[in-house]
């Protein structure tokens, strides 16, 4: 199955209600919340700068740029109708975003209209994250930032013990709902063959010990190899059961890390 990521309105509704809510749930997490305002901090932010989030899913991180840039404008694009429809019914109190449907690759702005541009969560569910990087450079004004924040999937991982069933579902989720797991260790390069100059690349870890915030890496796991025919429903009742278990009992191990790279136009 390919990534439904890479195409979020050909996943169908379900998909795009459980993710649109599983991506606020992850921002909410303590840990996403001083990753983005880490890097937001880094920033220059005026009353006339425009930011755009790139690949703005159901807007959660956008959000958190909307307060930031206040009342500076910004705008989420988003290609998937359904993700768009999404934010725009989750966007609360804040006037200064609007959200537009748009790829990446191609964004309704003219050269040099940007001032920060953010994609998070984005470079490791396309195929070819380079047309997006070539847009970014296009739409930026010099000395404007762009921010790439992502998962080093590579190294995820929800196991307390040798072969264990939760972390047999992490690997699953990594290949069925990311496109390149290893799109962080390629960050650097990319951005510099764009044209950037690359300010700082720093990684933070995050845990998952006693909530929900990895449930989507088993039960999304789960119903795809039900669909399958590759495992039956007991099957995947015991494994969310099991993850329950350990988030109560203290015992759960969820591990990702997150790269950030800050780079300018120069
Ligand atoms: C994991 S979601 C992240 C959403 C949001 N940035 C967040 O962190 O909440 C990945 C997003 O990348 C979007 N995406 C995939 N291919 C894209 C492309 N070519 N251009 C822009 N966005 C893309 C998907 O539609 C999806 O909304």
């Amino acid at each position: 199955m390919a990534d439904p990521f890479q195409n979020v309105d050909a996943a169908g509704e379900e998909f795009i209600s459980a993710f649109a809510d599983s991506m606020d749930e992850r921002q909410s997490d303590p840990t996403m919340e001083k990753i983005v305002s880490k890097y937001l901090g880094r920033l220059e932010f005026s009353e006339d700068s425009l930011t755009v989030e790139v690949g703005c899913g159901a807007g959660a991180v956008t959000r958190r740029i909307a307060e930031k840039a206040h009342p500076g404008r910004v705008i989420g694009f988003e290609p998937s109708v359904g993700f768009v429809n999404e934010a725009k019914a989750r966007v609360g109190k804040y006037d200064n975003v609007e959200f537009v449907v748009a790829d990446g690759a191609s964004l309704p702005l003219d050269d040099g209209a940007v001032d920060i541009l953010v994609l998070h969560t984005v470079l490791t569910h396309v195929k070819d994250p380079e047309p997006l990087l070539t847009e970014a450079r296009r739409v930026l004004k010099s000395g404007g930032y762009l921010v790439v924040c992502d998962a080093d999937f590579s190294k995820a991982s929800l196991g307390n013990m040798p072969n264990d069933p939760l972390d047999a579902c992490a690997k699953v989720f990594v290949s069925e709902f990311v496109t390149d797991p290893h799109a962080v260790a390629k960050l650097q390069g990319l951005a510099t063959n764009a044209g950037f100059s690359v300010q700082d690349l720093s990684f933070q870890s995050r845990s998952v010990l006693d909530n929900d915030q990895m449930l989507p890496w088993v039960e999304e796991t789960g119903k795809v190899l039900m669909k399958r025919g590759e495992i039956g429903e007991a099957l995947h009742n015991g494994l969310v059961a099991e993850y329950r278990r350990r988030a109560k009992e203290g015992t759960l191990y969820g591990y990702q890390v997150f790269a950030t790279l800050i780079a300018r136009c120069p």
